[in-house]
Protein backbone atom coordinates (compact mmCIF):
# COMPACT_ATOMS: atom_id res chain seq x y z
CA UNK A 1 0.00 0.00 0.00
CA UNK A 2 3.36 2.50 0.74
CA UNK A 3 5.92 1.10 -0.49
CA UNK A 4 6.29 3.10 -3.62
CA UNK A 5 6.16 6.45 -0.83
CA UNK A 6 7.13 4.83 2.97
CA UNK A 7 10.19 7.09 3.25
CA UNK A 8 8.51 10.32 2.21
CA UNK A 9 5.59 9.63 4.55
CA UNK A 10 6.67 12.20 7.15
CA UNK A 11 7.50 14.52 4.19
CA UNK A 12 3.82 14.41 2.65
CA UNK A 13 1.87 14.90 6.56
CA UNK A 14 4.48 17.36 7.12
CA UNK A 15 1.98 19.73 8.04
CA UNK A 16 -0.89 17.40 9.84
CA UNK A 17 -0.54 18.45 13.68
CA UNK A 18 0.49 15.10 14.98
CA UNK A 19 1.70 17.22 17.94
CA UNK A 20 -1.32 19.30 18.95
CA UNK A 21 -2.85 15.48 18.31
CA UNK A 22 -0.97 13.76 20.85
CA UNK A 23 -1.78 16.40 23.28
CA UNK A 24 -5.48 15.94 23.16
CA UNK A 25 -4.52 12.28 23.08
CA UNK A 26 -2.95 12.69 26.71
CA UNK A 27 -5.93 14.09 28.09
CA UNK A 28 -8.27 11.18 26.92
CA UNK A 29 -5.49 8.87 28.35
CA UNK A 30 -5.71 10.75 31.35
CA UNK A 31 -9.19 10.66 31.56
CA UNK A 32 -10.09 7.27 30.63
CA UNK A 33 -6.95 5.32 31.72
CA UNK A 34 -5.67 7.42 34.27
CA UNK A 35 -2.80 4.87 35.66
CA UNK A 36 -2.02 3.80 31.59
CA UNK A 37 1.57 2.98 31.46
CA UNK A 38 1.83 0.92 28.01
CA UNK A 39 0.67 1.94 24.89
CA UNK A 40 -0.17 -0.34 22.11
CA UNK A 41 -0.14 1.90 18.28
CA UNK A 42 -1.54 -0.94 16.26
CA UNK A 43 -1.15 0.49 12.19
CA UNK A 44 1.24 2.74 14.07
CA UNK A 45 2.91 4.28 10.67
CA UNK A 46 5.94 6.08 10.77
CA UNK A 47 5.28 6.47 15.07
CA UNK A 48 5.20 10.16 14.88
CA UNK A 49 2.18 10.03 17.58
CA UNK A 50 4.26 8.22 19.69
CA UNK A 51 7.04 10.11 19.15
CA UNK A 52 5.18 12.83 21.30
CA UNK A 53 4.86 10.36 24.02
CA UNK A 54 7.89 9.92 25.97
CA UNK A 55 6.14 9.51 29.05
CA UNK A 56 4.57 6.14 27.91
CA UNK A 57 6.48 2.24 27.56
CA UNK A 58 5.40 2.22 23.74
CA UNK A 59 5.46 -0.84 21.03
CA UNK A 60 3.72 -0.36 17.71
CA UNK A 61 2.66 -2.75 14.49
CA UNK A 62 2.45 -2.34 10.79
CA UNK A 63 1.96 -4.03 7.69
CA UNK A 64 4.85 -1.72 6.17
CA UNK A 65 7.81 -2.80 7.18
CA UNK A 66 10.09 0.32 6.46
CA UNK A 67 7.43 2.17 8.79
CA UNK A 68 8.53 -0.41 11.43
CA UNK A 69 12.10 1.00 10.93
CA UNK A 70 11.31 4.55 11.02
CA UNK A 71 9.23 4.13 14.31
CA UNK A 72 11.72 2.47 15.79
CA UNK A 73 14.57 5.03 14.89
CA UNK A 74 12.50 7.48 17.08
CA UNK A 75 11.60 5.53 19.49
CA UNK A 76 14.24 2.90 20.03
CA UNK A 77 13.49 2.11 23.71
CA UNK A 78 9.99 1.22 21.88
CA UNK A 79 8.88 -2.54 20.63
CA UNK A 80 7.89 -2.49 17.29
CA UNK A 81 7.07 -5.03 14.52
CA UNK A 82 5.33 -6.15 11.43
CA UNK A 83 2.04 -7.79 11.49
CA UNK A 84 -1.09 -7.47 10.43
CA UNK A 85 -3.83 -6.03 12.70
CA UNK A 86 -6.47 -8.57 11.67
CA UNK A 87 -4.45 -11.62 13.82
CA UNK A 88 -1.88 -10.73 15.67
CA UNK A 89 -0.64 -12.07 19.00
CA UNK A 90 2.26 -10.11 20.68
CA UNK A 91 2.08 -12.29 23.74
CA UNK A 92 1.45 -9.06 26.06
CA UNK A 93 -1.51 -6.69 27.03
CA UNK A 94 -1.29 -3.03 27.16
CA UNK A 95 -3.37 -0.42 28.82
CA UNK A 96 -3.63 1.74 25.91
CA UNK A 97 -4.40 0.41 22.72
CA UNK A 98 -4.41 3.61 19.43
CA UNK A 99 -5.33 3.29 16.05
CA UNK A 100 -5.33 6.04 14.65
CA UNK A 101 -5.82 8.31 11.47
CA UNK A 102 -8.05 5.90 9.96
CA UNK A 103 -6.17 2.86 9.42
CA UNK A 104 -8.72 0.43 10.67
CA UNK A 105 -10.46 1.54 7.53
CA UNK A 106 -8.06 -0.84 5.47
CA UNK A 107 -10.30 -3.55 6.53
CA UNK A 108 -12.57 -4.28 3.83
CA UNK A 109 -15.04 -6.82 5.41
CA UNK A 110 -16.86 -6.92 8.31
CA UNK A 111 -15.05 -10.19 9.14
CA UNK A 112 -11.73 -8.58 9.18
CA UNK A 113 -13.00 -5.61 11.33
CA UNK A 114 -14.52 -7.90 13.94
CA UNK A 115 -11.55 -9.71 13.83
CA UNK A 116 -9.49 -6.91 14.45
CA UNK A 117 -11.16 -5.59 17.34
CA UNK A 118 -11.39 -9.18 19.17
CA UNK A 119 -7.56 -9.04 18.66
CA UNK A 120 -7.33 -6.04 20.22
CA UNK A 121 -9.67 -6.83 23.12
CA UNK A 122 -6.98 -9.77 23.26
CA UNK A 123 -4.48 -7.35 23.90
CA UNK A 124 -6.54 -5.02 26.27
CA UNK A 125 -5.17 -4.79 29.98
CA UNK A 126 -7.74 -5.07 32.95
CA UNK A 127 -9.40 -1.34 33.02
CA UNK A 128 -7.48 -0.57 29.65
CA UNK A 129 -9.15 1.33 26.79
CA UNK A 130 -8.65 1.00 23.02
CA UNK A 131 -9.14 4.73 21.08
CA UNK A 132 -9.99 4.25 17.78
CA UNK A 133 -10.25 7.11 14.58
CA UNK A 134 -12.43 5.70 12.32
CA UNK A 135 -12.54 6.66 8.74
CA UNK A 136 -15.44 8.59 7.05
CA UNK A 137 -18.72 7.66 7.04
CA UNK A 138 -20.35 6.59 4.47
CA UNK A 139 -22.72 9.74 3.91
CA UNK A 140 -19.99 11.85 4.64
CA UNK A 141 -17.07 10.83 1.72
CA UNK A 142 -16.66 12.98 -1.40
CA UNK A 143 -16.02 11.15 -5.16
CA UNK A 144 -14.50 13.57 -7.32
CA UNK A 145 -11.79 15.45 -5.61
CA UNK A 146 -8.37 16.02 -6.01
CA UNK A 147 -5.69 16.84 -3.55
CA UNK A 148 -2.56 18.05 -3.37
CA UNK A 149 0.60 17.85 -0.56
CA UNK A 150 3.92 18.53 -1.02
CA UNK A 151 6.84 18.45 1.66
CA UNK A 152 10.46 18.78 1.51
CA UNK A 153 13.75 18.86 3.43
CA UNK A 154 17.19 19.31 2.95
CA UNK A 155 17.59 16.87 -0.15
CA UNK A 156 14.28 15.69 -0.97
CA UNK A 157 11.09 17.14 -1.88
CA UNK A 158 7.68 15.02 -2.79
CA UNK A 159 4.50 16.05 -4.19
CA UNK A 160 1.24 14.20 -4.05
CA UNK A 161 -2.05 14.17 -5.74
CA UNK A 162 -4.60 12.26 -4.17
CA UNK A 163 -8.17 11.52 -6.12
CA UNK A 164 -11.58 9.60 -4.55
CA UNK A 165 -13.62 7.59 -5.94
CA UNK A 166 -16.06 4.83 -4.99
CA UNK A 167 -16.78 1.25 -5.32
CA UNK A 168 -20.25 0.87 -3.38
CA UNK A 169 -19.40 1.06 0.50
CA UNK A 170 -15.29 0.78 -0.59
CA UNK A 171 -13.71 4.21 -1.16
CA UNK A 172 -10.64 4.43 -3.57
CA UNK A 173 -7.83 6.69 -3.28
CA UNK A 174 -5.34 7.03 -5.77
CA UNK A 175 -1.89 8.31 -4.88
CA UNK A 176 -0.02 9.64 -7.55
CA UNK A 177 2.74 10.80 -6.30
CA UNK A 178 6.56 12.82 -7.70
CA UNK A 179 9.56 12.02 -5.50
CA UNK A 180 12.91 14.17 -5.71
CA UNK A 181 16.14 12.93 -4.63
CA UNK A 182 18.48 15.46 -5.49
CA UNK A 183 18.04 15.97 -9.35
CA UNK A 184 16.38 12.00 -9.38
CA UNK A 185 12.68 12.17 -9.35
CA UNK A 186 10.88 9.19 -9.88
CA UNK A 187 7.01 8.56 -10.06
CA UNK A 188 5.15 6.40 -8.38
CA UNK A 189 0.82 5.36 -8.07
CA UNK A 190 -0.55 4.08 -5.04
CA UNK A 191 -4.03 2.38 -4.80
CA UNK A 192 -5.66 2.80 -1.01
CA UNK A 193 -9.07 1.11 -0.80
CA UNK A 194 -10.74 1.86 2.70
CA UNK A 195 -14.22 0.86 3.85
CA UNK A 196 -17.03 3.63 4.46
CA UNK A 197 -18.98 2.11 8.01
CA UNK A 198 -21.37 4.20 9.64
CA UNK A 199 -22.09 4.82 13.40
CA UNK A 200 -24.40 2.32 13.93
CA UNK A 201 -22.63 -0.62 12.11
CA UNK A 202 -19.10 0.44 14.06
CA UNK A 203 -21.49 -0.06 17.50
CA UNK A 204 -23.05 -3.51 15.96
CA UNK A 205 -19.09 -4.59 15.39
CA UNK A 206 -18.16 -3.26 19.18
CA UNK A 207 -21.27 -5.42 20.79
CA UNK A 208 -20.11 -8.21 18.34
CA UNK A 209 -16.53 -8.73 20.09
CA UNK A 210 -17.78 -7.87 23.50
CA UNK A 211 -16.66 -4.00 23.87
CA UNK A 212 -18.44 -1.29 25.01
CA UNK A 213 -17.88 1.66 22.73
CA UNK A 214 -18.26 5.38 23.06
CA UNK A 215 -18.15 8.19 20.07
CA UNK A 216 -16.51 10.93 20.58
CA UNK A 217 -17.34 13.60 17.77
CA UNK A 218 -14.66 16.43 18.32
CA UNK A 219 -12.64 14.88 21.24
CA UNK A 220 -9.82 14.38 18.96
CA UNK A 221 -10.42 15.05 15.46
CA UNK A 222 -13.24 16.03 13.03
CA UNK A 223 -12.89 11.99 12.24
CA UNK A 224 -14.11 11.73 16.02
CA UNK A 225 -12.81 8.72 17.86
CA UNK A 226 -13.95 5.71 19.78
CA UNK A 227 -13.71 4.85 23.02
CA UNK A 228 -13.53 1.09 23.53
CA UNK A 229 -13.67 -0.98 27.04
CA UNK A 230 -14.03 -5.16 27.31
CA UNK A 231 -17.82 -5.34 28.16
CA UNK A 232 -16.78 -8.13 30.77
CA UNK A 233 -14.35 -5.86 32.71
CA UNK A 234 -15.65 -2.39 32.74
CA UNK A 235 -19.57 -2.96 32.38
CA UNK A 236 -21.39 0.33 31.68
C1 LIG B 1 -3.02 6.50 7.16
S1 LIG B 1 -1.73 5.48 7.80
C2 LIG B 1 -1.79 5.90 9.53
C3 LIG B 1 -0.47 5.65 10.21
C4 LIG B 1 -0.35 6.23 11.62
N1 LIG B 1 -1.30 5.62 12.53
C5 LIG B 1 -0.51 7.73 11.61
O1 LIG B 1 -1.38 8.25 12.33
O2 LIG B 1 0.27 8.41 10.92
C6 LIG B 1 -2.46 3.87 7.76
C7 LIG B 1 -1.53 2.80 8.28
O3 LIG B 1 -2.21 1.56 8.35
C8 LIG B 1 -1.29 0.53 8.04
N2 LIG B 1 -2.06 -0.68 7.75
C9 LIG B 1 -3.00 -0.87 6.80
N3 LIG B 1 -3.54 -2.08 6.89
C10 LIG B 1 -2.94 -2.69 7.94
C11 LIG B 1 -3.07 -3.96 8.55
N4 LIG B 1 -3.95 -4.87 8.07
N5 LIG B 1 -2.32 -4.24 9.62
C12 LIG B 1 -1.41 -3.34 10.10
N6 LIG B 1 -1.24 -2.12 9.57
C13 LIG B 1 -1.99 -1.79 8.50
C14 LIG B 1 -0.50 1.11 6.89
O4 LIG B 1 0.69 0.42 6.63
C15 LIG B 1 -0.30 2.53 7.40
O5 LIG B 1 0.84 2.63 8.20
Amino acid sequence: MFSGSAEYYDLVYGKKDYRGETDRLRELFRRFVPEGRTILDIACGTGEHLRFLPEYRVSGIDLEPAFVRIANEKRPDGNFVVADMQRFDLGSKFDILICLFSAIGYLLTAEAVLSALRCFKAHLAPGGAIFIEPFFERNAWRTGETHIATGEDDHRKVCRLMTSDRKGDVSILTGHYLLAEGINVRYAVERHELLLLDRGQWQDFFREADLNAEYLPEAFSSRGLYVARSSSTNPS
